[in-house]
């Protein structure tokens, strides 16, 4: 059955979900502050990097089915389900999330909401967000009790989106009443046919599990992280203790691949976010692990920063470092405390004169580091380099012959902060290859 759906906020999140609804065969409409944004994907053009996402975007526009628009009383007035999909960023100068463009969000639409409505939460919140939310909206909204809230976190992974969105591992619907269920079964139908676990929930269940989830994932590499700063000490090489790991059904080896850790939109502001909310609900110690974890997390960046330095004599005034990376991880152009220009950034200011090369986030890059000097290629970010730092996984570099790139640079020097070239390779055509936590 065909639902009308409206999504609020058509960033990353936003703009994925409403694509893959009007795969499911629902009638939609986005809704976006950003007037730029709203025309671009009203023209099938995509503002940002995700495989897969453009053409999926046209498709659904070519079935008429999907629309957008910046006026909150057109959402109102052409959707029942309303999808939550704004950003929740860490706040300036504390570790809490910024929740103003849910309130924004929340408060546009409400006095538009006039027959009974689902509000569907998808945005990563702290816990109790959502029962707030649902007496703002019960004292305010023109359709008073009417106008329901639910939460559905989303677990889409950048890169890979559209395939996460459409086949997820599980969907969690967080719902106060049975109506609101039987909404979200309907809208995912096609989804949970294929079928795909859903599990039920209380509000703050569903909220809780979005996090959870994140920082179980950040603690996951972190541990790796650890294990390397062992490794380190004691001549060791995480690598193949990792795999050693790996094959313990019990632990596996997904999110244990060690390096220089993790980054991005998410999994960093996440784990400070639920720690901020931790303290403000007097449980901290429950999670003061996840500092922990953090703190790992950012001594890699500083390990790799020092590796380049040692590699380098001792000083890396004047040198010239290559970088070959700016996004946060591979199939992304999303640059958002990126470890690699965390760490390009503290190479330059120690003197460097630093290089990056990325298949997809220069643009990105230099809008946020724009100090630093952009190639636009592998070879031409590696002429005349004292020294490689490989600190974005792409493909492109994995598959880098060693011996042709060893023509162009001055010193045959690599560190490669994500433990995936080829050693022997790199080695046996005449380089110097440091990593993080081998030998
Ligand atoms: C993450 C969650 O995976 C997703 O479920 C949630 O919805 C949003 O946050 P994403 O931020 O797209 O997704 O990236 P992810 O693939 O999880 O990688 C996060 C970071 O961890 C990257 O910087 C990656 O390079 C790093 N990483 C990942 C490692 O360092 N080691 C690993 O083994 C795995």
């Amino acid at each position: 059955m065909t639902h009308r759906i409206s999504v609020i906020g058509t960033g990353y999140l936003g703009a994925t979900h409403a694509a893959c609804m009007v795969e499911l065969g629902h009638e939609v409409i986005g809704i976006d502050v950003d007037p730029a944004k709203i025309k671009r994907l009203a023209d099938g053009d995509l503002p940002f990097y995700e495989p897969g996402l453009p053409e999926l975007l046209r498709r659904s526009l070519a079935t008429g089915r999907l629309s957008f628009t910046s006026d909150p009383a057109e959402v109102a007035e052409r959707a029942d389900v309303h999808f939550l999909c704004v950003g929740t960023p860490q706040r300036p100068g504390s570790n809490a999330a910024d929740l103003r463009y849910v309130d924004a969000a929340i408060d546009s639409l409400i006095p538009h909401l006039r027959r009974p409505a689902l509000i569907v939460g998808k945005s990563t919140v702290p816990v109790g967000t959502a029962q707030a939310l649902a007496a703002r909206i019960g004292a305010t909204a023109p359709a008073g009790d009417g106008v329901e809230i639910a939460w559905n976190p989303e677990f889409l992974r950048e890169g890979f989106a559209v395939k996460d969105s459409l086949e997820p591992d599980r969907l969690v619907f967080g719902v106060a009443s049975a109506q609101a269920e039987a909404t979200l079964r309907a809208v995912y139908a096609d989804v949970i046919a294929r079928p795909t676990p859903v599990v039920i929930s209380d509000l703050p269940t569903a909220e809780l599990v979005k996090v959870a989830a994140n920082s179980f994932l950040a603690t996951k590499i972190s541990f790796i992280n650890a294990m390397a700063e062992l490794c380190e000490t004691t001549g060791a090489d995480v690598t193949v203790l990792s795999e050693a790991l790996s094959h313990d059904s019990r632990i596996g080896g997904q999110f244990l691949r060690p390096g220089l850790g993790f980054g991005g939109g998410c999994l960093p502001k996440d784990i400070r976010a639920f720690m901020a909310r931790a303290g403000e609900l007097g449980v901290d110690q429950a999670l003061t692990f996840l500092r922990e974890v953090d703190a790992i997390n950012q001594r890699r960046r500083a390990r790799t920063v020092d590796l380049a330095r040692e590699e380098l004599g001792g000083s890396l005034d004047g040198q010239v470092v290559t970088v070959l990376g700016a996004a946060f991880k591979p199939e992304s152009d999303d640059v958002r405390d990126s470890p690699a220009l965390d760490v390009a950034a503290s190479i330059h200011e120690q003197g460097a004169q630093v290089r990056v090369y990325d298949p997809q986030a220069m643009a990105n890059a230099r809008a946020r580091f724009p100090m630093l000097t952009y190639a636009e290629s592998v070879t031409a970010a590696c002429a005349d380099a004292d020294l490689v730092l490989h600190l974005t996984e792409w493909a492109e570099f994995r598959a880098l012959d060693p011996v042709e790139l060893g023509k162009v640079v001055r010193q045959r020097k690599v560190v490669d902060g994500r433990n995936v070239l080829d050693v022997a390779a790199w080695r046996a055509a005449g380089w110097t290859y440091r990593a993080l936590g081998r030998p």
